[in-house]
This record gives C-alpha cells, structure tokens and sequence, in this order.
C-alpha cells in the first residue's frame, strides 16, 4: 500500500485473497504508535490487551472505557496512514445497543477509524446498528478473551465440529451485519480455512495459521516487553525487555559512578556573569 496515504476501509476490503497479506499490530501510546505508522503497518489496532501489557491487568476484563479512550487518543496523535481501530472494553456494549452505539461514537471521537467487538450472532443488532451509524466494524470471533477466561481459558477454538460450525456460521453473521474484517483468534487452521471461503471480508489471524488474509499480534509479545504469557504463535523478532535492563544498569552504574553527567551534558553561565556573582557574593 502507498505509504504517504491514509489507509481506508476500501483499502482494507482490496485484500481479500490478494497476494500481500493485511499487517496488523497493537499500540497504545504516541511513541509506538509512531513507529508502527512509520514503518507502514496496515491496521493499528487499540487494542484491549493494553490494559495486560501496558497497565498491569491479570486480563482484559478489567479495561475500561476512560482507560481506552487515552490510549486512542495517544494513538491517533502518533498515525497518519495506519487504518486505527479500537477494542471495546467488555462492559462498553453489552446492555445494549444504545450503549454500544454511544461507546463506539466516543472511541470515533476520540481518534479511531473503527472498533472492534468480540462476539459471534448475538451481538448481530449491535454491529448492524453501529454500521447503520457510520461506524466501520471488525468483528472478533474464535477465543474471545473477554468472555473466554471465564469459561475454559485460553484454549484453541474449532477443535470439534460443533465449535467449527458456530465459528463460520457467527462470522457470516457478522458479514451479513456489515463488518469490514474479521479477526479469528486461536482457530484451527482447518476451520479458519473454511471460515475465510465463507465470507468475503479480510480474514485476520492471530494463532489461526496461514489461510488468513493478515495477521495481528501484541507489539508487546513480538518485541519481548512482555513475558507473563508467551503463547505458542507469537513470533518474538527482538528481546526489547533485555536491551532494556542491559541500558538501564549501564544508567545505574554511571550515575553511581559519576560518569554520568559529563561535561557534554552539563550547562554552564558565560564567565563574566560568574565572576560578577562571586564578586556579589564575596562582598556578602
Ligand atoms: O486486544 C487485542 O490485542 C486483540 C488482539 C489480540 C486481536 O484483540
């Protein structure tokens, strides 16, 4: 895609079956959003693992909607092309559609492109009326963490044929109520296979093999910042957590040392302003 240009919906809907597959990474502040807009990742996706990764929690249950919405904003202050899309905390969508509605205008409002929900047939209404409001939707089905932990952890999805026929009928579902993607978490590839010849909008993958039509990770995992769950499918492509604790006892031993500050670093008034101060001073 042309990296001057701001990625659009269209843009998006072009990649179904194409030959370059769709590149997705979360970010939750200016700097990485920054980077991940520079180095032309495809779909920023704000996504609720910030809440794991960047604030502290044991799961994304926790995430609020203040807390979503300072990251969307940083986001959004970091990204030209990038496409942004926003999670919905769990809690934001579920009593009904009117709150979904207003939720998602407030994520719009404060920076994303679209939003993102977790959920299959029974939140049909909810993304239909989002979509009817001019809001662009990804939907998100297969191990869905905000209800998943819950119930049975994080488990791969579509491992039987009951869970693979809920899995492709609720991503037609979703199709039918008007998403522009859909990511599929921790499916089969068997499943996800079939799920991505049933619809006609981008596949995206995370944990579901190579029949996607993209792929999206937590920056946090790929670059090694976080280490309290390293699931099977995560690629690390640095150890960012070592380079780290490697610069900051070098910080450590400098200062402790006094090698740090050096005269580089140090500010100094112009020598006639200083000998006038001591004179003053001396007359004291
Ligand atoms: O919150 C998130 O980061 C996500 C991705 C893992 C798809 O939903």
């Amino acid at each position: 895609m042309n990296p001057l240009k701001k990625i659009t919906i269209h843009d998006i809907l072009q990649k179904k079956n194409g030959n370059e597959r769709l590149t997705v990474l979360t970010a939750y502040d200016y700097p990485m959003a920054f980077l991940c807009d520079n180095a032309g990742i495809d779909i920023i996706l704000v996504g609720d693992s910030g809440g794991m990764v960047v604030l502290g929690y044991p799961s994304t249950i926790p995430v609020r909607m203040d807390e979503m919405l300072l990251f969307v904003g940083a986001v959004s202050r970091g990204t030209k092309h990038s496409l942004i899309t926003a999670d919905m905390p769990f809690g934001s969508y579920q009593s009904s559609v009117e709150m979904a509605v207003d939720n998602a205008i407030k994520l719009i409002k404060a920076g994303s492109d679209a939003v993102k929900l977790e959920g299959g047939s029974e939140i049909f209404n909810k993304v239909k009326a989002l979509v009817d409001s001019g809001i662009p939707v990804m939907g998100h089905v297969g191990l869905k963490p905000q209800t998943s932990v819950l119930w049975n952890g994080y488990r791969t999805q579509g491992s039987t044929v009951t869970s693979a026929r809920k899995i492709i009928s609720d991503a037609k579902s979703l199709e039918r109520a008007g998403v522009f993607s859909i990511v599929l978490e921790m499916v089969t590839e068997e499943v996800t296979e079939l799920v991505s010849r049933s619809v006609e909008v981008p596949i995206i993958g995370i944990g579901s093999g190579t029949k996607c039509d993209g792929q999206v990770l937590v920056l946090h995992d790929i670059l090694g910042l976080y280490r309290q769950l390293q699931p099977r499918f995560v690629k690390r492509y640095l150890d960012l957590a070592e380079q780290i604790h490697v610069a900051l006892s070098n910080y450590i031993h400098d200062v402790r040392s006094g090698a740090f500050p050096s005269q580089e670093n140090t500010f100094h008034m112009p020598p006639e302003e200083y000998s006038k101060l001591k004179e003053t001073i001396e007359k004291e």
